[in-house]
C-alpha cells in the first residue's frame, strides 16, 4: 500500500490517481469513501452533521480500507492525521507513507479553483497557515518520505514517488 498525506491542495488525489493508473492498482481517496458511504458531499456532512461526525466517518473508512489488502494507493484527506488512532493505523498498515508538500501560497492557489472544502471558506490563507503550524509535526511523525511538489507537475511527482519508494517501474515490487 502507498499512502499519500499532506495538506489540502498538496495534490494527493490527482497524483494518487495517476500513480495507481501507472501501477495498475486500485486508487482510493478517503473523502470519496466517506461520500460514497453517506451519499453526501463532504461539505454537506460538515454543515448537516458537523466536523466531529465527519472525523468519525473518516476513521471508519480508513479502518475499512486498511483491512482490504495492500494492493492500493490511498490518498488520505488532510485532517485525518489529527487522530492518533488514524496515525497508528496508517503506520501499521503501509510501508510507504509519502508526504506531499508545497508552500502555503501554492496550496491557497490550488484549492481556490473549487469550493468543496468547507474549512477553507473565509480566509484560506490564514487557515492553511494555521493548519500547517498545527499539523506539520504529525505529517512528519508518520511520513516515510517527503516530496516538495512546488516545481513538479503531477507526472513528475509520480516519478519521484516511485523513486523514493524504490518501486520498479514495472511496479511489481510495490505489491507489498
Ligand atoms: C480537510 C481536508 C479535505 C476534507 C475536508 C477537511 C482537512 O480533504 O477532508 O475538507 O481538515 O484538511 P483533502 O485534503 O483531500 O482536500
Amino acid at each position: 500500500m502507498i499512502v499519500l498525506i499532506g495538506l489540502m491542495g498538496s495534490g494527493k488525489t490527482t497524483v494518487g490517481r495517476k500513480l495507481a493508473g501507472f501501477m495498475k492498482t486500485k486508487f482510493v481517496d478517503s473523502d470519496e469513501l466517506v461520500e460514497a458511504k453517506t451519499g453526501r458531499k463532504v461539505r454537506e456532512i460538515f454543515s448537516d452533521l458537523g466536523e466531529g461526525e465527519f472525523r468519525r466517518l473518516e476513521s471508519e473508512v480508513l479502518r475499512d480500507v486498511c483491512g482490504e489488502g495492500n494492493d492500493i494507493v490511498l490518498a488520505v484527506a488532510g485532517g485525518a492525521i489529527l487522530s492518533q488512532e488514524n496515525r497508528e493505523l496508517l503506520t501499521s498498515t503501509a510501508k510507504n507513507i509519502v508526504w506531499l508538500d508545497a508552500p502555503t501560497p501554492t496550496l491557497v492557489e490550488r484549492t481556490g479553483v473549487d469550493q468543496h472544502r468547507p474549512l477553507l471558506d473565509g480566509d484560506p490563507s490564514g487557515t492553511l497557515t494555521k493548519m500547517r503550524a498545527d499539523r506539520e509535526r504529525l505529517y512528519a511523525e508518520i511520513a516515510s518520505q517527503k516530496i516538495a511538489t512546488e516545481s513538479l507537475d503531477a507526472d513528475q511527482v509520480v516519478t519521484e514517488i516511485l523513486r523514493v519508494c524504490r518501486i520498479d517501474h514495472d511496479a511489481k515490487s510495490a505489491r507489498k
